[in-house]
């Protein structure tokens, strides 16, 4: 029985490869990312990714491997204390505000950090809206999009919780620049991007703030 079982988990496994890590579950798209175990890729010391850091505006169109994409949401805002559920960036009255979506050519998935999956919101390429005004950026294969909900503050008048959400951004923003610095990614930190149809596409709720977005691609 139990030798049977492990079959059959071992088959959806298979399955879920073959069909590129994404699974279905409640009619809603998922898609598995890599564990540690399975091949993040971290591996810079610290003063080359200084040296590194830059903002260029060159993107490939290449599209980044799944370790990547895997390591990249990790670093992002990722649980790095299993134990008590905290992240890779830190945040006010540790709010946890910064959820990190993801946008590709198949759609804008949201980043789960606990299950470390990402989960699709809506289908298609919507890259050109992030890249707004500046659509040559639209070339990056990856666009991860950082909103604050400051309805998780648990105190705080609106321009307090306002204020805290750009800065824990902020400190998203920078876990995102320096992976990328660390794994030669080219990546941009950008505030403009269509909002408005943006917020619309993912129907956002007023206490949802699209604060910022970062293309990244493989350097050129
Ligand atoms: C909060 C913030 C918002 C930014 N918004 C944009 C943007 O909308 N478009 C853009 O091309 N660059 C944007 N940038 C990138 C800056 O222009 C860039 O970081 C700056 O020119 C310094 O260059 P460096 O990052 O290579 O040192 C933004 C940077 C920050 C920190």
């Amino acid at each position: 029985m139990i030798r049977y079982e492990r079959l059959q988990m071992l088959s959806l496994m298979l399955l879920a490869c073959c069909l590129g890590g994404i699974v279905s579950a409640n009619g809603q798209t998922v898609r598995s990312l890599l564990s540690h175990e399975e091949g993040f890729v971290l591996n810079s010391p610290i003063k080359e990714t200084f040296e590194h850091r830059a903002s260029p505006r060159q993107f490939a169109d290449t599209p980044l491997s799944e370790e990547v994409v895997s390591s990249l949401l990790w670093a992002a805002n990722g649980i790095n204390r299993p134990e008590s559920g905290r992240r890779t960036a830190p945040s006010a009255l540790n709010a946890q505000d910064v959820d990190v979506y993801l946008a590709d050519n198949q759609g804008i998935w949201l980043y789960e950090p606990k299950e470390h999956r990402l989960r699709k919101i809506v289908e298609g390429d919507h890259r050109l809206l992030v890249a707004g005004s500046q659509a040559d950026f639209a070339t990056a294969p990856v666009f991860l999009l950082l909103v604050s909900d400051i309805s998780r503050f648990r105190m705080g008048e609106q321009a307090q919780r306002l204020e805290w959400a750009a800065l824990d951004a902020g400190m998203v923003a920078q876990n995102v620049l320096l992976f990328c610095a660390s794994e030669q990614l080219a990546c941009r930190p950008r505030s403009w991007m269509e909002k408005d149809k943006l917020r619309r596409l993912l129907e956002m709720s007023d206490s949802q703030h699209l604060l910022l977005n970062i293309p990244v691609a493989k350097a050129p």
